[in-house]
């Protein structure tokens, strides 16, 4: 069948997620650094994380989730023609980790690339990927987003290291004919911004062509806090002006899982229905790129996300990057 590639789609076939065994909880964390569970699960929402043990690794991870994905999209291996890895934690300075996922998956057709945008690496995945498959270039997409923040975080610095977790989550996406109304299936929108002057304000602080070393996460946890609702709003109000829609119209925000104080306020600011919010910072804490497609994975397993639901995701961070995507699943 040849598709036309004026009103292609990229519609969501599977969604599959992979945490590392070991959870750790608030209460572990009280005794590697001045911290309590009160003030973690105040300021956070935070009650637990996964931290990926020494053979668990970001392509294990990711492969995990893809593995899954693919099983609930009914597909092989054989049939993906594109991996998009989104990840800040990649197993080696090079290759990409998408290459390890394909090799581990028995793939050798297709390609295969990593994607950096931080904690918004999962929504500039997806759009990468929908834009490859609306041109008709590629037809089937695993859309990964993997971490291993354990490996980068400062366990000495109680500010940090007490926010973020381990794990992955992937989606596989079919181009498939549309009409191009918002009634189709699939990818309707992506809204991508980026703006490095805030480098500062959210890094790692080593690199191979700067330090050689792999560095640590460094924050200023406010000043990201207090530009974070303003950004992912303007950005999903851009998703509703792209698409005629409204925040009435949504059946599920997903947001990305940074904080429960952010993700309140976001849907706040937006008019969500607090019961339309998919929140799953309390299980995964902040898993960067992967928090999303971890929270997809849940929402679709419990039975709230249903074919033909309208589904916001948004995400904010490093860089800032920051960007949204609306999918009618
Ligand atoms: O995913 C990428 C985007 N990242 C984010 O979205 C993170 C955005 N920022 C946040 O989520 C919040 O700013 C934090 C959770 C990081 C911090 O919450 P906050 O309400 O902004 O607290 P704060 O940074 O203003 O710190 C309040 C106090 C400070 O003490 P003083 O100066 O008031 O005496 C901190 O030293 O809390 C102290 N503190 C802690 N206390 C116990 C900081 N970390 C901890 C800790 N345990 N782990």
């Amino acid at each position: 069948m040849t598709l036309d590639v004026k009103s292609l789609r990229s519609v969501v076939r599977g969604v599959g997620s992979c945490l590392p065994k070991r959870s750790v909880s608030n209460a572990e964390l009280e005794s590697m650094v001045e911290t309590s569970d009160e003030w973690i699960v105040q300021r956070t929402g935070i009650l637990q994380r996964h931290v990926a043990a020494d053979g668990e690794t970001t392509s294990t991870l990711a492969s995990g989730a893809a593995r899954a994905a693919l099983a609930a999209a009914g597909c092989e291996p054989s049939d993906i023609d594109l991996i998009v890895l989104a990840t800040s934690t990649p197993d080696l300075t090079f290759p990409a980790t998408a290459t390890l996922v394909q090799a581990g998956l028995g793939m050798t057709q297709g390609a295969a690339f990593d994607v950096q945008a931080v904690c918004a690496g999962f929504v500039f995945a997806v759009a990468i990927a929908d834009n490859f498959l609306r041109s008709g270039s590629h037809r089937r997409a695993l859309v990964i987003g993997a971490e291993t923040f354990s490996r980068i975080l400062d366990w000495n610095d109680r500010s940090t290291c007490v926010l973020f977790g381990d794990g992955a989550g992937a989606i596989v996406l079919e181009a498939e004919p549309g009409t191009g109304a918002v009634a189709d299936r699939g990818v309707l929108t992506s809204q991508l911004r980026t703006d490095g002057r805030y480098r500062s304000k959210l890094f790692v602080d080593g690199g191979p062509s700067t330090t050689k070393t792999v560095g640590h996460l460094r924050m200023e946890g406010r000043e990201v806090f207090r530009f974070a609702v303003g950004m992912v709003s303007d950005v999903v109000e851009a998703a509703f002006a792209a698409t005629g829609t409204t925040a009435q119209d949504l059946d599920w925000f997903v947001p990305h899982q940074a904080n429960r104080r952010i993700i309140d306020a976001s849907a706040d600011r937006l008019g969500i229905a607090p019961q339309k919010v998919v929140t799953t910072v309390q299980m995964h804490a902040n898993t960067s790129a992967a928090s999303i497609p971890l929270a997809l994975a849940v929402a679709c397993a419990d039975g709230r996300i249903k074919r033909g639901h309208l589904v916001m995701i948004e995400a904010m961070g490093g860089g800032f990057a920051w960007g949204s995507a609306l999918i009618r699943w």
